[in-house]
């Protein structure tokens, strides 16, 4: 009835064990950093690839927060990211003054980043800083770093832990590399 996703992945980067291990210490990194501070912390996320990151590390954090969403539009069904970064669906979080914290899964060509920190920035938050799942190391921008990141990664094309290739993958626990063949 269904495909079977492992016959898909060409191997596992990275297993759901240590996905787990890492998420929690990002949790205890960002409490580190804004434990103290008294105004309540907005997480913005960006949908879709975020949300198991997301759900796994918000339960990570100690303390009060609010929950933005946002979807950001640039990348249909392909391997390889291009063309313009919009605004498809903003935050319903008023962040003026509020501490700001941008989750998203990966860290590519850094445009998707870019343009929504450009974006938040322009609404006057007390701080705006970035949390990455997982960033590419060779590509990402010199320019733009991510305040907290899960893994630097080879220039792969990964799915699985909200990741997707053409809206699928997502729910594979594990963050694999996809069969080239499969998007070539
Ligand atoms: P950017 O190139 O940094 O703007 O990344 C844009 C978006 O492309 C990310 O938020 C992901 O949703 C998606 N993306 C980039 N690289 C990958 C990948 O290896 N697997 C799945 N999605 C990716
Ligand atoms: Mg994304």
């Amino acid at each position: 009835m269904t495909g079977r996703m492992e016959a898909d992945l060409a191997k596992i980067l990275i297993p759901r064990e240590r996905i787990q291990q890492r998420v929690q210490e990002l949790g205890r990194e960002i409490a580190r950093v804004y434990g103290e501070q008294s105004e309540e912390l907005v997480i913005a996320a960006i949908l879709s690839g975020s949300i198991i990151f997301l759900a796994d590390l918000i339960r990570c954090l100690p303390f009060k927060m609010k929950l933005g969403l946002m979807t950001v539009s640039r990348y249909r069904g392909a391997t390889t990211t291009g063309g313009e970064t919009h605004l498809v669906q903003d935050l319903n979080e008023d962040i003026s003054g509020r501490h700001v914290l941008v989750v998203d899964d990966i860290l590519d060509s850094g445009h998707t980043l870019r343009e929504v920190k450009r974006q938040l920035a322009e609404r006057g938050p007390a701080s705006l800083r970035t949390c990455v799942l997982l960033r590419k190391t060779a590509k990402a921008p010199k320019d733009l770093n991510a305040d907290f990141v899960g893994f630097e990664i080879e220039d792969v094309f990964v799915v699985g832990y909200g990741l997707d290739y053409d809206g699928q993958y997502r729910n594979w626990p594990d963050i694999g590399v996809l069969r080239p063949e499969l998007y070539a």
